[in-house]
């Protein structure tokens, strides 16, 4: 990634001054990001998506000044129910998450963000809302990227910092919004917001062209999502080792205690002694966070290929090279390369050519080819990856 080169995407910033001024930090607005874009998929298509089972949606809606808030899949009947011209008393917005997941645009335009670690992405969220349509005056926890489609989007940020939400709504909606900037966003244009800083983005349609907004968003674990699921990787790694914890409770400088039922404090000293063991390492937190950051979300399924032999494979992969399944997760630290939540330690011309994989999600049969033949023992892995469906054959 170029760190000092000034990108269109970035308004003129290189991504360098990008990270320095504004992420995490304040908002920035960006005429004309993606010159050209008009979005990647129809609203038809999006509905499509938002029908099928394994796809995250929702549809949001405000009647009468009520939110409500239904989770896909959807079906014809759902949409049918909803106004056909816009309703100042009725309007809704569809929201489909992951759609980088389906579409292999949607990931090309992912890749441009690659200025920010692949370990910080979360998804791409696709919206389409009629005229007025809109989720409501709110703040989210993650850093993201509103990128107008097709339509427009009037914008309103504020930076207030009463946060309070309005009692018993089904989705979280400011009780108070006080607008200090408002833009109006067209196709291409950009709106970066760091998290917790309050907005409202509203629909605005010429009755032919509705809005659709992609969200590229960023995630950001919770302290304590981190320690719960450390602690659970630490559980496992015990198991495995041990080593570390063996032998047992011993007591043979045992005394007469004067309550039978009371723990003493020779035992809890002991105990503790034991438990201070349990120690880690910078190695076992990226080994975690490897794991862990690479680990597809639980309604995530990966659809396995065709059976085919090591050497078969390897014929296909040297004529047409591999690209990741647009599912799939690839991080590494230092020479461990994670796919999916699944480790694998490589050194040499191997790590170099996962490296280009976890970067760029396909390896070219030229690249391959220039270390031919194949190191056998990451052909192997490979082969597993690709029969688990984490990768294919390049078409
Ligand atoms: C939207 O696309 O409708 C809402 C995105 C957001 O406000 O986070
Ligand atoms: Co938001």
């Amino acid at each position: 990634m170029a760190k000092n080169q000034a990108l269109q995407l970035l308004g003129g910033l290189t991504p360098a001054e990008f990270l320095s001024g504004y992420w995490h930090k304040k908002p920035l607005l960006i005429k004309n990001a993606v010159p050209g874009f008009k979005g990647l998929l129809s609203p038809e298509e999006l509905a499509g998506l938002a029908c099928e089972d394994e796809v995250q949606s929702r549809i949001v809606e405000e009647i009468n000044g009520q939110w409500h808030a239904s989770h896909g899949p959807f079906d014809d009947e759902d949409f049918a129910g909803l106004p056909e011209k816009p309703d100042p008393k009725h309007r809704w917005t569809l929201l489909v998450q992951s759609v980088n997941h389906y579409l292999p645009e949607a990931s090309q335009l992912l890749q441009q963000f690659d200025f920010i670690p692949h370990a910080r992405l979360d998804d791409l969220m696709v919206s389409y809302a009629p005229d007025g349509g809109s989720v409501g005056p709110h703040f989210d926890s993650y850093d993201v990227f509103l990128l107008q489609g097709q339509g427009k989007r009037l914008w309103r940020v504020s930076e207030q910092t009463d946060l309070s939400l309005v009692d018993g709504a089904p989705l979280r909606i400011l009780k108070n919004f006080d607008t200090a900037q408002e833009w109006l966003l067209e196709a291409g244009d950009m709106l970066y917001l760091p998290p917790h800083l309050a907005h409202w983005g509203i629909a605005v349609s010429d009755g032919k062209t509705d809005c659709m907004t992609y969200s590229i968003g960023f995630r950001a674990p919770k302290n304590q999502e981190l320690a719960t699921e450390f602690l659970g990787y630490m559980q496992d790694k015990l198991n495995q080792e041990q080593t570390t914890l063996a032998g047992m409770y011993e007591d043979a400088d045992l005394g007469l205690q004067e309550h039978a039922a009371e723990i003493s404090g020779s035992m809890v000293a002991k105990v503790s002694a034991i438990l201070r063991n349990i120690q880690w390492s910078d190695h076992h937190v990226a080994d975690f966070l490897g794991t862990y950051l690479s680990e597809p979300k639980p309604d995530v399924v990966f659809d396995a290929n065709k059976k085919t032999s090591l050497s078969n494979f390897n014929k296909q992969l040297v004529k047409h090279g591999i690209v990741l399944d647009l599912k799939s997760q690839m991080l590494f630290t230092g020479n461990t390369f994670y796919l999916n939540g699944e480790a694998a330690a490589f050194t040499g011309e191997a790590a170099a050519l996962l490296t280009r994989l976890a970067n760029l999600r396909v390896l070219s049969a030229d690249e391959l080819g220039s270390s031919l033949p194949v190191d056998p023992r990451l052909l192997q892995q490979l082969h597993l990856w690709y029969l688990a469906g984490f990768l294919h054959i390049n078409d």
